[in-house]
């Protein structure tokens, strides 16, 4: 609200993010989770939302927000008795009860298992004690919850649209979710570009078969053959494999994080591109800004669609899961740790001058001057509210 321009979004929904232990009870002169859902209370409101995110080996392929808590160093432990413990003792009071209380669980995580296992953190990760125990722990406490609506990470349709990732990520999270003690019961769906900025659709391009000079468009170079250009198609046909193939029932939904990817602003392309050379013609029709899918550091996105009930077939919502105006990590490699969060890092990704780690030939596009993760960036809160679309 004391952000120019901050009125315009100040009364949407967004999620609160309990990205530590320390979280829970709040600092000394903020919200804790209690105060939270009090004020939801004060307020009359029947839906809080929060995102579940203190795995140990946390951030397992990036540097930006590794967490607090270690698998080596009995991470596990503390992620069941202190932190999910903490979340179930507080969201369960009964003065809560009239709340509906959408989680949203552990962001990248299980994704990283699926594509990631060649760095030796997420390795661990996919051992004993970690991710696969921890949100199976924290689903089946959750579930105890009658209020409670899980919806577990799945990344996002530039990151797991490939067929190769796409039909091991819906095995390994169907397989974790059908762990749990309650299975299918135990969650009420997926969310996905959680903290991303992938379209929701690319309104210019929607047939990724279409051939342009003699090629089909999902060839083009920032598509790399995945055929996924967009949320929507990805997170219905993620929640139709589920179905299908794993049993789930037909009552999940999905959620797609809105909240920076509208791209807007006067770079929006207004129609689709009459070049006949496959790159120019895509890259003149994308509303996707970025040089690269795979940049995800403090992207020049714009504000998406407001948050909204069913607004498609199969999706249960849009919402902003990662609050405008909170940085995706440090931009500078000389940075100065974050008392609150000492394991958090600088990243390369989060770095304007260096390359897309996957691709030497574009930059990361992240924004200068960005503090650590979850801290206030004010130039990038201007930037999306700015490049919103639809527009404020
Ligand atoms: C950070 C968290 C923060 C969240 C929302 C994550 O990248 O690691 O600390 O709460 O973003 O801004």
């Amino acid at each position: 609200m004391g952000e120019p321009n901050g009125a315009l979004i100040a009364g949407e929904s967004t999620f609160v993010w309990m990205d530590r232990i320390g979280a829970i009870e709040g600092p000394d002169d903020g919200y804790g989770l209690e105060d939270h859902l009090d004020e939801a209370l004060a307020q009359g409101a029947d839906l809080f939302q929060f995102v579940v995110y203190d795995l140990p080996n946390r951030d397992c392929a990036a540097l930006a927000s590794n967490g607090e808590l270690r698998i080596a160093n009995g991470g596990f432990e503390r992620y069941k008795n202190e932190y999910i413990k903490g979340i179930s003792d507080v969201i369960s009071q009964q003065k809560y009860q009239g709340i509906r209380i959408v989680a949203v669980i552990e962001v990248d995580s299980l994704p990283n298992l699926v594509t990631n296992l060649d760095e030796a953190d997420c390795q661990e990760a996919n051992g004993p004690g970690g991710y696969r125990d921890g949100i199976q722990y924290a689903l089946n406490e959750l579930a105890k919850i009658p209020n409670v609506y899980s919806y577990v990470d799945i990344a996002h349709s530039g990151w797991l649209g490939w067929p190769n990732n796409f039909s091991p990520a819906v095995a390994l999270i169907a397989k974790v979710v059908k762990s749990t003690d309650k299975g299918w019961q135990s969650i009420a769906g997926f969310a996905s570009n959680s903290a991303n900025y992938t379209p929701v659709q690319e309104p210019y391009l929607p047939n990724p078969d279409l051939q342009v000079g003699g090629q089909p468009v999902r060839s083009a170079s920032i598509y790399e053959w995945n055929a996924y250009f967009e949320e929507l198609r990805f997170v219905q046909d993620w929640r139709a494999a589920m179905i299908s193939e794993h049993g789930a029932p037909s009552s999940i939904g999905m959620l797609i994080d809105t909240g920076r990817n509208g791209w807007g602003g006067p770079d929006r392309p207004t129609g689709q591109s009459t070049s006949s050379d496959l790159n120019t013609f895509v890259n003149e029709s994308r509303i996707d800004r970025r040089v690269h899918r795979g940049n995800w550091c403090n992207q020049a996105g714009g504000v998406g669609y407001r948050p909204q009930a069913a607004p498609a077939s199969g999706v249960d919502a849009y919402v902003w899961i990662k609050p405008q105006g909170e940085s995706d990590g440090i931009s500078d490699p000389n940075f100065a740790l974050d008392p609150n969060d000492p394991a958090k890092q600088h990243d390369p990704m989060c770095d304007p001058n260096k390359y897309n780690v996957d691709n030497g030939a574009v930059g990361t596009g992240a924004l200068d001057d960005a503090p650590h993760a979850g801290r206030w960036f004010p130039e990038a809160f201007k930037i999306l509210v700015d490049n919103a679309y639809p527009p404020l």
